[in-house]
């Protein structure tokens, strides 16, 4: 296919600096160049896309815009012959949904070192119900995994648990054999981390500031998905030897940390950046998803929205209400 084709896409304008997004009809030839022109089934919220769709600079510098950092769809162009038309391909990450238009439009145009095939077996919308969250929950786990985290060696202590990193991290963690700690301020979802695998659910005040420079040991390892305050007191709270894995920011981007979880318990502080890691990485996680790692819970429990649901659902991100999986469907 290499006419012109009109879709619809989800668009952020900015008027007089508030930003509104709204479905709008565009056409292939508005797209950016590339390599690759897919046909966009689903995408996955996240919350960079919510800073984006609210006008945050530093994720998408102007407006108008189509946000959606992630997409699962099939190849209808393709330049170089690889991915080949017609396969189903992932795409997650680099620039996409920043300031190149995003999976909240029915098609996207990238280059071919953005695709990943999406794995046998699995539908486009598999491959968003973990998207860009799921992705980044596997490389959490991967990177404690690498250090020789273990099970036998004490509770791994999960933030932001019920959010979409944290859901799909306490699973994983959960059927790796770890005994999970979820850590959430949602007192309404204890039942469904429970669900999700956790064996206790404590509240965010077992992350709230203290005053003291160290804490009793009370996790062997952690994913952290909020960084700031409680990601400091986190550090303070890891026994010797342990791990946190850290990719969030929801709580905020500075950490005030002293030395003394570093020096005194020789605590790793292991950073997960999902976005610009080499392809081959980004493939090997997608497959184990797709095998050893399958998680059944966060794919029956995801919820689909359409497109006239994003304001509202994007909206639930920025004031920490949103929970579990939730993906665009553009058949809705
Ligand atoms: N490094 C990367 O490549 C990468 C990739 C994807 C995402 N991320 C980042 O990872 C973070 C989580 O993403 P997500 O998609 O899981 O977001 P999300 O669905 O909004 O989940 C975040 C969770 O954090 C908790 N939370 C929210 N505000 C908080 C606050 N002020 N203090 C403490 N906890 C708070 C909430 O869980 P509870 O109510 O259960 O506490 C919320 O559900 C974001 O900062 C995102 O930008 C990074």
């Amino acid at each position: 296919m290499t006419s012109e084709t009109q879709f619809k896409a989800w668009r952020v304008e900015e008027q007089d600096g508030a930003y509104k997004g709204a479905e709008q009809t565009l056409s292939t030839r508005d797209l950016p160049p590339g390599e690759v022109l897919i046909k966009v089934s689903y995408s996955s919220l996240n919350y960079k896309d919510a800073l984006s769709a609210s006008g945050n600079k530093g994720v998408t510098r102007s407006f108008p815009h189509t946000p959606g950092i992630d997409a699962a769809g099939e190849v209808v162009e393709s330049a170089t012959g690889t991915p080949a038309v017609g396969s189903q391909v992932i795409v997650t990450g680099y620039d996409l949904g920043m300031n190149t238009d995003g999976g909240f439009g029915e098609y996207i145009r990238v280059p071919s070192a953005w695709c990943v095939s999406t794995p046998a077996g699995w539908e486009s919308e598999t491959a968003m119900v973990y998207g860009t969250a799921g992705l980044t929950a596997g490389l959490s786990v991967q990177k404690l995994l690498t250090m020789g985290a273990k099970p036998e060696q004490g509770k791994v202590a999960v933030s932001g648990a019920s959010g979409a990193v944290g859901s799909i991290a306490v699973e994983l963690l959960a059927k790796l054999g770890f005994d999970v700690v979820a850590i959430s301020g949602k007192a309404d979802h204890v039942a469904s981390l429970k669900e999700l695998g956790a064996t206790e659910v404590v509240g965010r005040d077992a992350l709230a500031e203290d005053k003291k420079p160290m804490l009793k040991p009370a996790f062997a390892n952690a994913v952290d998905t909020v960084g700031g305050t409680p990601l400091a007191e986190l550090l303070k709270q890891i026994q010797p030897g342990g791990s946190v894995s850290c990719c969030g920011l929801v709580a905020g981007p500075q950490l005030q940390t002293t030395v003394l979880p570093f020096i005194l318990r020789g605590v790793n502080l292991l950073g997960v950046d999902s976005v610009e890691i080499p392809l081959a990485e980004k493939e090997a996680v997608w497959n184990r998803f797709a095998s050893a790692w399958k998680c059944p819970k966060a794919e029956a429990s995801a919820k689909q929205i359409g497109r006239a649901d994003l304001d509202e659902a994007l909206k639930a991100f920025l004031k920490g209400e949103s929970a579990g999986k939730i993906v665009l469907d553009h058949a809705i």
